[in-house]
């Protein structure tokens, strides 16, 4: 699976981290920055990572900021992309099999970096439960978002 993956600098340690145990684990990786503890805007970086998924150039997305909240919020005016901030085992795995969301959010203030790490092997190996219950659900997000894309 090929991950774009993007941070700000409350999110860069982790994101480094994260990135090298992707790559470790034998997954395509596109790091859209940022590139140091330089103070710079999470939206940029929600931008780029939303960008490259719904464009269709990676399958999925990571983003990390000191909360996760940032980057979500941002992550969610981007048409295409569907975020889940992720801090616990369950959610993770249910932001998937019934939410269907294509964007990982992380806090790097909140989530320490095995407990990270253990979230992103659930969330790549998860697998929306397609024709399931959450269906009709997912169905009307999608009509919301067209109705709200003019
Ligand atoms: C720093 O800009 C901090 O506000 C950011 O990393 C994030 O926590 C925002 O939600």
């Amino acid at each position: 699976m090929k991950i774009a993956i993007g941070s700000d600098h409350g999110g860069f340690e982790l994101k480094e981290l994260v990135v090298k145990y992707l790559r470790e684990n034998e997954h395509e990786v596109l790091d859209c920055g940022c590139d140091s503890l330089e103070s710079v805007d999470y939206p940029d970086f929600a931008e780029k990572v939303c960008f490259e998924v719904r464009s269709g150039v990676c399958e999925a997305g990571i983003l990390i900021c000191g909360t996760g909240i940032g980057m979500s919020i941002t992550a969610n005016k981007v048409p295409g992309a569907y975020a889940a901030l992720c801090a616990d085992a369950y959610s993770t795995e249910r932001s998937i099999k019934s939410n269907n969301a294509n964007i990982m959010t992380l806090g790097e203030q909140v989530t320490g970096v095995e407990l990270a790490k253990s979230l992103v092997t659930i969330w790549v190996k998860a697998v929306y439960e397609s024709g399931g219950r959450s269906e009709p659900k997912i169905q009307r997000i999608y009509e919301y978002a067209k109705a709200h894309a003019k």
